[in-house]
């Protein structure tokens, strides 16, 4: 079968999904409500940064593989497989706010109205366990007037990639999940990945609620994972010369732990993890059962805040008209999303305790500077930003900061006191010279 692809919304998910299929030949469609998106995109240019993306672009449109559909009809009508990639925010009492899936569910279900040929529908956007079957299913078939697994195919099909690495992850996957309203359409998607990845990539096929809850399986125990070795950090400071690091490298090489995503710090931020654990706490606790363990994991990560304050405290005292340099905004590098960043909690709180605060980060200075207008100064570099500061603050571990050696801190520093929250240099080098305290590193 030929599979001409349309994917609706362009988020992060949704363009960096549609230009791993355009990387591999298959000519995509893409629609989203949001014109400026498309406007940016006609242009060639991305409404997010994401390493490498914009290259991928300019080659999907070369070869003209990247098609942008006027109207999600016609995006419907010229393709047979869709991809439903639209936002899923959080509401205030933290579940998931399903307006925009629900918009575009009704507006493909009444392109699908007028259409003669087998169309298969895939979700991809987060939902919590259900949404497909119980909201999704009935409104596509109500606006179509036609039947689910007969007249068109339903299938859900979370996604795993990493913002900073999004369109590798896209092009390689460790796996991928199908969920399917029934068999046709589930043998459809499996033969599409199939072709896709040329066989090589394990596929995991279930119901639709399983593959929604697999998604947030993922996320909840890899933020769990954070929390854990946080709580190992937070244990090391309390044991002279104890180092989380080393622990960390000695029980990730036991292969039922592995290493990754055992770096100690500031906690987990950005738009998937917080959303996703607090959607499926409240999910779960609607279903009367209380996840103690997950809100441990959350509890855990909101304290780290708290916890990376006092490591200042502990060394300047009052911070009452102090000058604290924060290297790093995003909530990770290769970033400029500062969704959920760390950075936005730990520059408020010190605000509030009345130090002056500098800025530096290579991608997300526009982002800040839109949430803290002038209360805050913008370095525009690393250097410039530690110049005449009381105190560094690492809060995203950008390689270009882990440059920076004792004496750049000493000679440009009022008194050099690093806190290092994410664990990017080397105590044994720091501790010399200059005050050096970091997350899980006990007293040296
Ligand atoms: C995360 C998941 O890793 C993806 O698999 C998933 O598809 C995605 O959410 C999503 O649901 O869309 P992402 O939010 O891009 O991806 O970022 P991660 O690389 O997972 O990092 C999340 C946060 O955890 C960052 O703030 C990072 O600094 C922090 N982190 C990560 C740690 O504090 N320690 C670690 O060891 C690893």
């Amino acid at each position: 079968m030929s599979w001409l692809i349309s994917v609706i919304g362009v988020g992060y998910v949704g363009l960096c999904t549609s230009l791993g299929f355009t990387a591999k030949s298959y000519k995509t469609t893409i629609y989203d409500n949001d014109k400026s998106k498309l406007n940016l995109l006609r242009n060639g240019l991305s409404p997010f940064f994401e390493p490498n993306l914009e290259k991928y672009l300019q080659d999907a449109k070369q070869n003209k593989l990247f098609v942008i559909a006027n109207r999600l009809k016609e995006a419907i009508n010229t393709t047979n497989l869709t991809f439903i990639a639209v936002g899923t925010p959080s509401k205030k009492n933290g579940t998931i706010n399903l307006k925009y899936i629900k918009q575009a569910t009704k507006q493909i279900g009444k392109a699908l109205k007028t259409k003669k040929t087998y169309h298969l529908i895939v979700i991809k956007s987060t939902v919590t366990p259900g949404t497909t079957v119980n909201i999704v299913k009935p409104l596509l078939q109500e606006y179509s007037n036609k039947k689910c697994g007969q007249d068109f195919g339903l299938c859900m099909n979370p996604e795993f990639l990493s913002e900073g690495t999004a369109i590798n992850d896209t092009l390689n996957p460790y796996q991928i999940i199908i969920g399917e309203n029934d068999k046709k359409s589930g043998d459809a998607l499996e033969a599409f990945y199939k072709q896709l990845h040329q066989n090589t990539v394990p596929i995991i096929r279930t119901n639709l609620s399983t593959a929604e809850l697999i998604k947030y399986a993922n996320n909840a125990f890899l933020a769990t994972k954070i929390s854990y070795i946080n709580t190992i950090a937070n244990i090391c400071e309390k044991i002279p010369r104890a180092d989380v690091q080393t622990v960390a490298k000695a029980i990730g090489l036991d292969n039922r732990i592995s290493p990754k995503f055992l770096r100690a710090g500031l906690g987990y931020g950005g738009s998937c993890f917080p959303k996703d654990l607090q959607a499926l706490i409240v999910f779960s606790k609607q279903k009367n059962y209380k996840p103690t363990l997950l809100e441990a994991t959350q509890k855990v990560n909101n304290q780290q805040i708290n916890h990376t304050i006092n490591l200042i405290k502990k060394t300047l005292g009052s911070l009452s008209n102090k000058t604290i340099a924060i290297l790093g905004l995003s909530f990770k590098p290769h970033t400029n999303d500062m969704r959920e960043a760390r950075s936005t909690p730990i520059i408020k709180q010190l605000l509030n305790q009345g130090a002056k605060i500098k800025v530096y980060d290579p991608k997300a200075l526009p982002n800040a500077k839109q949430i803290f207008k002038n209360q805050i100064t913008y370095a525009k570099s690393a250097k410039q930003c530690i110049t005449n500061t009381d105190c560094t603050l690492i809060v995203t571990e950008w390689p270009e900061f882990k440059k920076l050696q004792p004496p750049d801190f000493i000679k440009h520093m009022k008194q050099p006191i690093l806190i290092d929250a994410r664990r990017i240099y080397d105590p044994q080098k720091f501790t010399k010279n200059m005050k050096y305290l970091a997350i899980g590193l006990g007293k040296q």
